[in-house]
């Protein structure tokens, strides 16, 4: 295992740094100019055309990519998307039946809450499309249709590369329904489909920042707590990136929408506390400024993840990590991969294994 993972210390940093590639892979022969196409997929174009709603479940990592695909579905086709965790949807006789479409999500394609939730969903009749890792996997067997982020192995237990692909075929998913059933401007649909082979160099150009990165995580020590904040798709970003950092470096980390905040969870921003703000959205950055000054008035430590002109956000972090300019709705792809960073080198510096984090398992096939 030494060898696979050289030069690198870590499968994480490996995986990590595999992204680009993993995103060329991911969108390899479905997309074409700005044409996007799913070869293989036999779900119906009417049935898809036809749909009133859908649902996404999965569990961790494979949840937060979900949130994502949810909001970006919610944005660009007009329908209502339920994202929901596996282990509560299964249990909640979920509202499922013929006409329905649920999508899972699992790197793996072996966990036991999804996979109970993908059968539970054909009982009732639904129709269920998986997006996973893993060829052969129960996940892919089972699902009615599949997409496969082509991801390759994920050794590490964090999960980094496959959530990258599942976010990127989300998006890919988003388009190209939007596109059948005329929901979005074209002009839009268009830049985003433009923008998606780009995303490899943009998050190339952000793993060039390691160093950066490295010495910010670094710089924090003593550090027991602290807050992720973002809105809309910021606050996905943000859930991944406390989950990241809870998972490999102990460090209790909470997301929160960040308009949320002044309702309660404010009182626990105290002196000193960190805060990494995520700030990607321009439509937002006015609300995320004045949120990132309540939580300055508090004495928080501020570490701003935002987009290339963001003035207003730079102006009242302490710190800032301004990502290379981005579309905003493919802004999820990017923002990520400081955070990963940013954990890994928060667990290193407290003598983690970083790989093999404690209590945690790579697929959790029990439930
Ligand atoms: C475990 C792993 C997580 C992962 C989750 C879902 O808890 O530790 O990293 O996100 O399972 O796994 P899946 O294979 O279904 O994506």
């Amino acid at each position: 295992a030494q060898a696979e993972k050289a030069p690198y210390p870590h499968f994480m940093l490996k995986e990590i740094h595999e992204q680009p590639q993993v995103i060329r892979e991911t969108l390899r022969g479905r997309i074409e100019g700005t044409e996007i196409a799913f070869p293989g997929l036999k779900l119906d174009p009417g049935f898809l055309k036809s749909l009133r709603r859908l649902y996404i479940t999965a569990c961790g990592t494979a949840y937060h990519a979900g949130l994502i695909g949810k909001m970006l579905i919610e944005r660009l086709v007009r329908i209502p998307v339920e994202a929901d965790i596996a282990s509560e949807f299964r249990y909640r006789d979920p509202l499922l039946g013929p006409g329905d479409l649920l999508v899972v999500v699992s790197q793996s394609g072996e966990t036991a809450d999804t996979l109970a939730a993908l059968r539970e969903a054909k009982a009732k009749g639904a129709t269920v499309l998986a997006i996973t890792n893993v060829v052969g996997s129960s996940v892919a067997r089972e699902a009615h249709e599949v997409l496969y982020t082509w991801a390759g192995p994920e050794i590490a237990v964090a999960s980094t590369k496959a959530y990258v692909a599942q976010v990127v075929l989300f998006t890919l998913l988003a388009v190209y329904l939007a596109r059948l059933r005329e929901s979005a401007p074209p002009e839009l649909l268009r830049e985003l489909a433009a923008g998606l082979p780009g995303l490899s160099e943009t998050v190339q150009a952000v793993l060039a920042r390691e160093e950066e990165i490295a010495a910010l995580a670094g710089a924090r020590k003593g550090w027991e707590h602290t807050f992720f904040i973002g809105r809309g798709l910021d606050w996905a970003v943000a859930c991944e990136g406390a989950l990241k950092l809870k998972e490999i470096s102990y460090i209790h980390a909470e997301a929160y929408a960040a308009g949320e905040l002044k309702h309660g969870t404010l009182a626990l921003v105290t002196e000193g506390v960190p805060v990494i703000a995520l700030a990607t959205q321009p439509a937002l950055w006015e609300k995320m400024q004045s949120n990132i000054r309540e939580v300055k008035a508090r004495g928080a430590d501020v570490l701003a993840v935002t987009g290339a002109k963001a003035a207003e956000i730079v102006a009242v972090a302490d710190e800032a990590i301004c990502l290379p300019p981005v579309h905003p709705l493919l802004a999820p792809v990017v923002a990520v991969v400081p955070l990963q960073l940013f954990a890994y080198y928060a667990a290193v510096a407290r003598g983690c294994d970083v790989d093999r984090p404690r209590n945690l398992a790579k697929s959790v096939t029990v439930e």
